[in-house]
């Protein structure tokens, strides 16, 4: 067991595909978490994001069935009461994949992304699959993203075709909103779809256009799991895109990306205050982006400490996603970096992680400062990843 907790996601999903269905697996398929660096929730109101893909993956390894089954082994998840070995076991008829009423969470991914690739015309054939990863689940950092972009390369791997890395995010993006019930815009899937080694990712969410930027090399992406779980399905995600979809009607615009200065201060007094507070939230956070990818590229630490801490503060204020804790953990982090580099929440909210961009030299003293002042709470201390924008999915073999 002990052997296992230190093995390689790859290994792992080998060693259990091995183990359970004796038989070695013929591909294998990997995709990467995120963490959205700046531009929160502005991806659903067609805005700019600025994530990147980091060095935690999922990792899938598949072989062909003869029939018109899809059989999954998660070695991360507990086996149940009276199930076969370790892991939790799926099983569904092709046809049926549409069926998700009955299935756990995770096997939705699963079934949500083999529906969608038959409705979009790409044969998908019986397999058998073993899923095992390192990205922290619950923690925002988009587990379902990565699961199922790998498992979206696992199919392509074993079928013999292949899609344009955008095309797979959207078909994630779909599984995500039609077969696992979040209203999930496309950030998390195009992050693990594009991703790039060393750079972050300056994310047009109307055209989908994507630039890598150059991440300073003495930079380090610190991601801080506050272990406040939060569940996107079950929080106020949806309310605040219900919120933005009014601002939007309220301004008169398609999506709040195309409100700009003139139209704001004609227009945005006749919006009831708290979606007021939120559109401000997604406009200004949006524009930080071209802000953020420029403080970047120049290596101006304390340009991107400012961005970071205005966008927290907008998310705090504003947008209203944090919670008082992660608030001060976000500022104790901050308290240590000073004017060089920042720390705020990143991703939905209520919750999950706080990152830093700071000197490499300085994660021993925020480890040091996160060990000593912080506590969720129930008690736990946070967990500190030190991480590298990472390349995006793929097939590993
Ligand atoms: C979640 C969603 C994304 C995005 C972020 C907030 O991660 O899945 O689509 O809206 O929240 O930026």
């Amino acid at each position: 067991m002990s052997q296992d907790r230190q093995a390689t996601p790859r290994e792992r999903a080998v060693q259990g595909f091995e183990r359970a269905f004796g038989q070695s697996p013929e591909r294998l398929s990997r995709a990467p978490a995120r963490v959205n660096l700046i531009g929160e929730h502005t991806d659903y109101n067609e805005g700019f994001a600025m994530p990147c893909a980091i060095d935690r993956d999922t990792v899938v390894a598949a072989a062909h069935r003869d029939d018109d089954v899809i059989e999954v082994l998660a070695c991360d998840l507990p086996a149940e009461a009276g199930g076969p070995g370790d892991g939790a076991r799926g099983r569904f008829r092709i046809g049926d994949a549409t069926d998700v009423a009955a299935s756990p969470q995770w096997l939705r991914y699963v079934q949500g992304m083999v529906a969608v690739l038959r409705e979009q015309g790409h044969a998908v054939g019986g397999a058998t699959l073993s899923i095992a990863g390192n990205v922290p689940q619950g923690a925002g950092l988009s587990s379902s993203a990565s699961l199922e972009m790998a498992i979206g390369h696992a199919f392509s791997a074993l079928n013999g075709w292949s899609l344009p890395p955008t095309t797979m995010a959207l078909a994630g993006q779909r599984a995500e909103n039609v077969y696992a019930g979040c209203r999930c815009g496309v950030l998390d899937q195009l992050s693990s779809s594009l991703g790039v080694k060393g750079h972050a990712l300056l994310m047009d969410c109307r055209s989908l256009a994507v630039r890598p930027i150059p991440m300073p090399a003495d930079i380090a992406v610190l991601v801080v799991d506050s272990k406040i779980q939060r569940g996107l399905v079950d929080s106020e995600y949806n309310l605040r895109r219900q919120q933005c979809e009014a601002a939007a009607k309220g301004l008169g615009v398609t999506a709040l990306r195309d409100v700009d200065d003139a139209l704001w201060s004609h227009r945005a007094g006749q919006l009831d205050p708290v979606v007021r507070r939120r559109a401000r939230h997604i406009i200004w956070d949006s524009r930080r982006c071209a802000g953020l990818a420029d403080a970047l590229m120049r290596g101006d630490l304390a340009a991107i400490g400012h961005l970071m801490r205005e966008s927290h503060w907008s998310m705090r204020d504003d947008f209203e996603i944090t919670v008082p804790p992660i608030d001060a953990l976000a500022a104790l982090m901050q308290d240590v970096i000073g004017d060089h580099g920042g720390a705020r929440m990143t991703g939905g909210g209520f919750g999950g992680c706080v990152i830093a961009l700071a000197p490499r030299a300085l994660v021993d003293e925020i480890r040091v400062a996160v060990e000593r002042g912080y506590r969720s709470p129930d008690g736990r201390a946070a967990e500190v990843h030190v991480c590298a924008a990472s390349d995006g999915a793929g097939v590993l073999a």
